[in-house]
Parts: structure tokens; C-alpha cells; sequence
């Protein structure tokens, strides 16, 4: 495991955050921080992304700040010059790939299916982002995944909640779970902070619990 890896298997979380003023970068990752899940993977949903990548990665340093939703090269590389220490992708792009090797940054592409896992594997990448997770078969779909592939430590996004939480928790497999529940969007623009930290604690104690 990298450093990385083992950075996001300690925490076990990886909040999906969609920010439309950079600005509320510095407050969001305080209030990750104080939640007890130093991690944030910062989506290239809105124009405030990069800069929200790179106020987040300066001014609060002891976060791990990724960038997700990152579905070419061109994004790819505005995300590695804001800062971000890892890159999602919703699905496997190999230019988007390459192009982060070549810059030394972790890449974790999207899989939802054996083809998608054997490209990977290909390319020579074994940490990969399980998504949609929960309509793409959820938590049995990945236990049944991590049979032929032992290799393959999973990061499930998209769609788990506090409700089935623990259904990914249990697998040995899964390197960290995602999501958007910890930072809801309307609490990162009303900065309701408290409101962020208060969940990611909750989060943290289901998944230890
Ligand atoms: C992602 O990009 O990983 C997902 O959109 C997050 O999914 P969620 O909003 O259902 O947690």
C-alpha cells in the first residue's frame, strides 16, 4: 500500500464534496478536520473545483486533498497543478491514467464490472473506485468482485448512506467507503460547519462501531 492508500484505509472515509465557492474551501476542511476525517475529494462538478482544491490543500495542509469526477486529461492536469494528492474518476480512462502516472499522482479510476477490473489491472492499478456502488450491486456485488480479483482493494461511491454503511464495512476489501452524505451541499454553502463535523463523527463511529 502507498502512503496514500494507507492514509484513506486509516480513516476508512473519503467525503465527496461539490463546491461552488472556493471559498468555503478553508471552513470545509477545518470542519473535516474536527469531524476526525481528514480526507476530501473535491469534484469537477463546478468551476470552483481547482481553486477549491488548491485553497483547501494550503490552507488547511493536514488534509488529504483529492479531485474527483475527473473524466479527461485536461482536468487531470488542472487538479495536479492545484495541489490535489490523488485523482477519481468515475470511469476508466486510460489518457487519464497515464497522464497521472506520468506525474507521479495516484490515480483511482471507476469500475463497475470484471472488464472494467482486468483493464485496470492492465494498466497496473489495483486500488479502484467501485462505482455507482449501490446500483451497481452494492456491497454483494464487491464481495462477489473480490473473489476472482484478491488483488483489488475497492473504494464503493455513490449512494451509501448511514443506512447501509455497515454492509460496506464489513468487507476486507474495501480500502475506504465514499460519499457525499458527510458534506451535504446546502450545509457547505449555508458553512453550517458544526453541521459537517457533527456528521463526519457520526460516520466515523458507524464505521468503527
Ligand atoms: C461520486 O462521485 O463518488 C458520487 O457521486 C458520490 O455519490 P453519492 O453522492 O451518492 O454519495
Amino acid at each position: 500500500m502507498t502512503d496514500m492508500e494507507q492514509q484513506l484505509f486509516t480513516t476508512g472515509l473519503v467525503p465527496v464534496v461539490t463546491i461552488q465557492d472556493a471559498g468555503d474551501a478553508k471552513g470545509l476542511g477545518t470542519a473535516l478536520v474536527r469531524g476526525g476525517i481528514p480526507v476530501a475529494e473535491i469534484t469537477f462538478r463546478t468551476p470552483a473545483a481547482a481553486d477549491g482544491i488548491r485553497t483547501m490543500a494550503q490552507e488547511v495542509p493536514e488534509v488529504l486533498v483529492g479531485a474527483g469526477t475527473v473524466i479527461n486529461r485536461d482536468l487531470a492536469k488542472q487538479a495536479i497543478q492545484a495541489g490535489a494528492r490523488f485523482i477519481v474518476s468515475p470511469g476508466f480512462n486510460p489518457r487519464v491514467v497515464d497522464y497521472c502516472r506520468e506525474q507521479n499522482v495516484p490515480v483511482i479510476p471507476g469500475i463497475n464490472n470484471p472488464g472494467g477490473i482486468e483493464a485496470a489491472l492492465e494498466a497496473g492499478l489495483t486500488t479502484l473506485k467501485f462505482f455507482p456502488a449501490e446500483a451497481s450491486g452494492g456491497a454483494a456485488m464487491i464481495k462477489a468482485l473480490a473473489a476472482p480479483f484478491p488483488q483489488v482493494r475497492f473504494m464503493p461511491t455513490g449512494g451509501i448512506s448511514p443506512k447501509n454503511l455497515g454492509d460496506y464495512a464489513k468487507i476486507p476489501s474495501i480500502l475506504a467507503i465514499g460519499g457525499s452524505w458527510m458534506v451535504p451541499g446546502k450545509a457547505v454553502e449555508s458553512r453550517s460547519w458544526d453541521e459537517i463535523a457533527g456528521l463526519c463523527r457520526e460516520a466515523r463511529t458507524s464505521l468503527q462501531g
